[in-house]
């Protein structure tokens, strides 16, 4: 029997106990299988309502950390491959946040960490305890604004991209916001001074940062009537050149809402552009630039059956409760904010 197969076949005997969730930059082999597939705010949400026993999680290490924190008792997430991290959310370690948020409140000014999804579980825990919480693409302007009423500045993490073009959406101005340096230990960093009400954490993702203004430039000579779309990880050079920036289901809803015949230049993870091709025929269905994510592309089918066959102890996501618990009440202020 082939692996696909196996896949169905294993599916079938675990019935209901089992939930297999996967995000929208997996390829097709793994999409196919999952139950449920969506951006990272929708399978967040998801999670507290699942009644399965077992939950295998398709993305990288943050989603199936986030799904773990918000499984039930009885509940188990495991990963396919638990080595599939993200390179944005490994820069911003949990300790220097810690010490940063310290130095900018030591003079007396509250200061709201907000985390995108993209960061680890010890990273959400302290956007907890300092009363802050966490976004994700798809709801960062209306967190951001939550987060501007709850102190006098936010600080914003890890990537500096979103925060800027969310800054943007929201309307602060340049003049209200700073990138943090976070270099020495965070030593350089000082008490919060008046003017600023968002701090930027220097985070990048490497896989949306090889988008540059030229490949939309370059688009827009040859196809003047072409729409170009595009993640807001990209540089806000490349959101304030494109017709729209959202999460990857805005990518997907634009896609279909699009009218037959139209050309629409997508700048996001290529599977995710590929699957959007082969979906809508109708139309023509582009890479703005072709990029991968290379953690994304670790879980693969035959990992996926791994996983299914045995469902064991080593792919099992855990997060001790001294962490979970903080980062859970991070994560259900996002959810009671945008319910
Ligand atoms: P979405 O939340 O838009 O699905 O994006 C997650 C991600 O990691 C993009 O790089
Ligand atoms: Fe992380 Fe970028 Fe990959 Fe998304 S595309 S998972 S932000 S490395």
């Amino acid at each position: 029997m082939n692996i696909q197969k196996q896949i169905v076949s294993l599916k079938a005997k675990l019935g209901p106990s089992l939930c297999i969730l996967a995000h929208h930059y997996q390829a097709d082999d793994v999409v196919i299988h999952a139950d449920i597939v969506g951006d990272s705010l929708e399978l967040a949400r998801q999670i507290p309502e699942l009644a399965a026993e077992h939950i295998v999680f398709c993305g990288v290490h943050f989603m199936a950390e986030t799904a773990a924190i918000l499984a039930g008792a009885n509940q188990h997430v495991y990963a396919p491959d638990v080595s599939a991290g993200c390179v944005m959310a490994n820069m911003a370690p949990a300790p220097l946040l810690e010490t940063i948020l310290n130095r900018l409140q030591s003079g007396g000014k509250q200061v709201i960490p907000l985390t995108y999804v993209n960061s680890s579980a010890a990273v959400k825990a302290v956007c907890g305890r300092f009363g802050g919480s966490v976004c994700t693409s798809a709801n960062a302007a209306v967190m951001l604004r939550w987060a501007l009423d709850q102190g006098d500045a936010v600080l914003f993490l890890p990537d500096a991209n979103l925060g800027q073009n969310t800054a943007t959406a929201v309307g602060l101005g340049a003049s209200a916001i700073k990138i943090l340096n976070i270099r020495g230990g965070g030593q350089y960093v000082q008490a919060l001074e008046p003017d600023h009400r968002l701090l930027l954490w220097p985070g990048v993702c490497a896989v949306h940062a090889k988008i540059h203004a030229e490949h939309i430039q370059k688009i827009r000579n040859r196809h003047p009537q072409g729409t170009i779309l595009v993640h807001p990880e990209c540089d806000p050079q490349v959101v304030a050149l494109a017709d729209g920036a959202g999460s990857t289901s805005y990518l997907i809803n634009k896609v279909q809402q699009a009218a037959t015949g139209r050309t629409m230049h997508i700048g996001t993870e290529a599977n995710l552009v590929h699957r959007l091709q082969r979906q809508h025929p109708d139309k023509t269905i582009c890479s703005l630039h072709p990029i991968w994510c290379s953690n994304m592309a670790k879980t693969t089918a035959e990992k996926l059956l791994d996983t299914l066959t045995h469902l064991q102890i080593q792919s099992v996501v855990r997060v001790g409760e001294s962490i979970a618990a903080s980062a859970r009440l991070a994560l259900e202020r996002m959810l009671a904010v945008c319910s």
